[in-house]
């Protein structure tokens, strides 16, 4: 299948996402300026149905120019635009597009959505942002180093860009959960089990249902290596700033039924974030 045609499939997803009420896909209309203020001081521990982090990046946000990239729904635009930041979100979904436009008129601030791909943002000028933060979502694409030129053009000298990404070295043992519970991967009711060999490229689903990366339909998901994760921010000159592990696998007591994802969260950093700056 041709990468539009998956992109596409990717979108007609989102947008059905939105239609069936997916978690992702719900936006935040309860949260206030001093809550979030809270969480980024450190005083609370979690922000309602979004995690922030690194927590910094929110307490400099007032006044400043950020893209929410491949990042609708109205959560991470909620956060940044009840902080009185200038907020862009871009998503190729419009449906998601429509929740960041009903957050920020049932909050009352304004918020400019773009309907697009994040490997093409030359709809905005060069040095336009000061942070552009990106959710894990960066895995819809095969190859990061598109996403990053164009983030790279649209920041501001000394910008911030914040990129979360599934973390490769575990990728294969969250494949389990994907419909497999005692299938191909996942929980074998004992530990949870390595089904796939170490590599990249595009997540499929098999005839069975399950996920994997040998056989079957893409599901539009990719498995980025560290090598391009990280060697693709250096090529550009971006300077590596921060990288901070998915903390819930450090927290107690553990929950969940073993093979969820839920459960699965404790026993891997699924997730990390890196912070770079344009230098
Ligand atoms: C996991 S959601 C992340 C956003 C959501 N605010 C959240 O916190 O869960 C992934 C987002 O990436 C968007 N997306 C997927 N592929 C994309 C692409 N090629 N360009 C732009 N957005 C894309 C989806 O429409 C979806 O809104």
């Amino acid at each position: 299948m041709a990468q539009d045609e998956i992109t596409r499939k990717v979108e007609e997803c989102w947008d059905r996402g939105v239609e069936e009420g997916d978690p992702c896909t719900r936006p935040l209309l309860d949260l206030t300026r001093e809550m979030i203020e809270e969480y980024a001081a450190g005083r609370r521990d979690e922000l309602p149905g979004v995690g922030m982090e690194p927590r910094y990046l929110l307490e400099g946000a007032e006044g400043k120019d950020v893209l929410c990239l491949a990042s609708g729904g109205g959560q991470q635009s909620a956060v940044f635009g009840l902080l009185g930041a200038n907020v862009t979100v871009l998503d190729i979904s419009a449906g998601q597009l429509r929740g960041d436009r009903t957050a920020a008129e049932h909050y009352g601030y304004q918020v400019r959505t773009v309907k697009g791909d994040m490997r093409d943002l030359s709809i905005f000028e060069e040095a336009s942002f000061d942070l552009v933060y990106q959710p894990a979502s960066i895995a819809y694409v095969p190859d990061v180093r598109p996403v990053y030129r164009e983030v790279h053009r649209v920041l501001r000298p000394g910008g911030l860009y914040s990129v979360g990404h599934t973390n490769p070295a575990v990728h294969s043992l969250s494949l389990g959960f994907c419909g497999s519970e005692g299938g191909a991967g996942g929980w074998d009711g004992a530990g949870y089990r390595i089904v796939d060999r170490y590599r990249g490229g595009a997540v499929l689903r098999n005839e069975a249902g399950v996920a994997n990366m040998e056989e079957g339909e893409p599901t539009g998901e990719h498995c980025h290596l560290l090598k391009d994760i990280f060697g693709g921010l250096t090529e550009l000159g971006f300077i590596i700033s921060d990288v901070a592990e998915d903390p819930r696998h450090l927290k107690e007591p553990i929950t969940g039924k073993p093979g969820s994802y839920e459960h699965m969260l404790y026993f891997v950093a699924l997730y990390f974030n890196i912070v770079a700056e344009k230098a």
